[in-house]
């Protein structure tokens, strides 16, 4: 038999790694906890029609499509937003609105693997439904970086952006709604010259170039000149206006943003209004992401409903800390291994076993029934904190021998005082 390795561009997660991503999951549901957003768990399998609509043809092409055994066209999903617009048009539809949503787990993209670019990789993903205001977008930005900043992560800065700045150009100069998509695809991925071919109406064109070059001393300077430059474009100037407020709304509230962009295009074609990125500095791709769309929920079937939402990527957080160095910060338990010193004492040691785990503490048994010296020189290899022998003799006294492993001390305990003497 050949020994069998993972599909390309997925990844076994052990050691470390495991309890990265259980940790940065941890602190994505405290996150949502704390804001309010509610988890819900939905399938990886959905209708490629759901999946495809709306997403965009970037999303769309990179997608593990196949036909199940009743013949229905059906994908992984590469993302979880069409998801949770079916919920919210569907088992959701009449729950009071705004409705905050939290789910977490596994996503599937044909990308090209490479550092922090994975087929199979993980989000926590978070979606406000049911309001249109600024307050809501700078919910969705504010709730990342308290995840960033609970999760350790130094020197991380957000940029934003506007999709309808771009749009309001193009709309306005008769561009239609498919060429723009097209144009907004391309840009995203920075290939401006085939996007501005795109565009037939040379003043439009004009205007994104114009675009691309146009930048303030900070933040808010940038948004101020985006409006200007645009003042002759009611709809990009409204989106202007929009970016601007949103901006007041998370600087005032402490959120770093480095830079706004004003050319800022992302890859899903779902978005109308803010949208924006977070970054470390030492890594140049994006650790999460997400925007305002206020149609999909329509073109799903539902009432107009707005929504604004993000996603985080786990792997590329856990690269974060991993390149930052970042201690996790994760709870240190004790650790007990359970030693019976014949087969005759397994018995009353898994009582014993039982008891530490119903109060809360590890225990790993002794199940290859080895000697003592080789069992005790196994648990300091696997850093336990203590071993507890358990002896004919003590038990007759209801006692066991306890072990610590780091200072070698060792002493006879009643079975009573155990958990006390483990717990101090
Ligand atoms: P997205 O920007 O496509 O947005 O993905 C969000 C995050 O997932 C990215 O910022 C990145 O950290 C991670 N990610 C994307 N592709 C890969 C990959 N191939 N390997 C590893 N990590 C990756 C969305 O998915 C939207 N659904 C976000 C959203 C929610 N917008 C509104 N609501």
């Amino acid at each position: 038999m050949p020994t069998f390795q993972t599909v390309r561009g997925m990844r076994d997660l052990l050691g470390e790694e495991a309890v990265a991503f259980t940790f940065i999951i941890s602190k994505a549901r405290e996150t949502a906890s704390l804001y309010g957003y509610k988890e819900v768990i939905t399938p990886v399998v959905e209708p490629l029609e759901l999946l495809s609509a709306k997403s965009g043809e970037e999303i769309r092409q990179r997608m593990f499509i196949f036909k199940d055994l009743g013949e229905r066209s059906v994908a992984l999903r590469p993302e979880f937003t069409a998801s949770i617009a079916r919920l919210t048009t569907t088992a959701l539809k009449n729950e009071p609105k705004p409705l905050r949503l939290f789910s977490v787990g596994s996503v599937y993209r044909y990308d090209e693997p490479q550092r922090g670019r994975y087929r199979e990789f993980w989000q926590s993903n978070f979606e406000l439904m049911g309001s249109s205001k600024p307050e809501a977008d700078a919910e969705i930005i504010l709730l990342t970086n308290s995840l960033m900043q609970n999760l350790g992560l130094q020197g991380y800065t957000f940029k934003i952006g506007h999709i309808g700045v771009i749009r309001g150009i193009l709309s306005q100069e008769g561009v239609d709604e498919k060429t723009q998509n097209a144009v907004l695809q391309r840009m995203d991925k920075k290939e401006y010259d085939e996007a501005f071919r795109l565009v037939q109406s040379e003043k439009a064109r004009i205007m994104l170039q114009g675009l691309l070059t146009l930048k303030g001393s900070s933040p808010q300077e940038t948004v101020e000149k985006i409006g200007a430059y645009v003042a002759d474009y009611p709809k990009a100037k409204g989106a202007a206006e929009n970016l601007n407020e949103v901006l007041r709304l998370v600087t005032e509230s402490g959120c770093p943003v480095e830079f706004v962009e004003p050319a800022f295009a992302r890859g899903l074609e779902y978005y109308t209004g803010v949208i924006f990125e977070v970054y470390i500095h030492e890594l140049d791709i994006a650790l999460g992401g997400g925007g305002r769309y206020d149609k999909l929920i329509e073109v799903f079937g539902g009432d107009p409903t707005p929504a604004v939402g993000c996603a985080h990527g786990i792997d590329r957080i856990a690269l974060a800390l991993q390149t930052q160095k970042t201690a996790l910060a994760t709870k240190q338990e004790k650790k007990v291994a359970v030693l019976p010193i014949t087969e005759a004492l397994r018995v009353e040691a898994l009582k014993i076993a039982q008891q530490f785990r119903a109060a809360g503490v590890t225990v790993e048994f002794e199940v290859m029934g080895r000697k003592m010296a080789k069992a005790l020189e196994d648990a300091d290899k696997r850093k336990m904190d203590y071993a507890v022998i358990v002896g004919e003799r003590e038990l007759k006294e209801g006692a066991v021998v306890v072990k610590d492993l780091a200072s070698r001390e060792q002493s006879t305990v009643p079975i009573q005082k155990l958990l006390e003497k483990i717990k101090s």
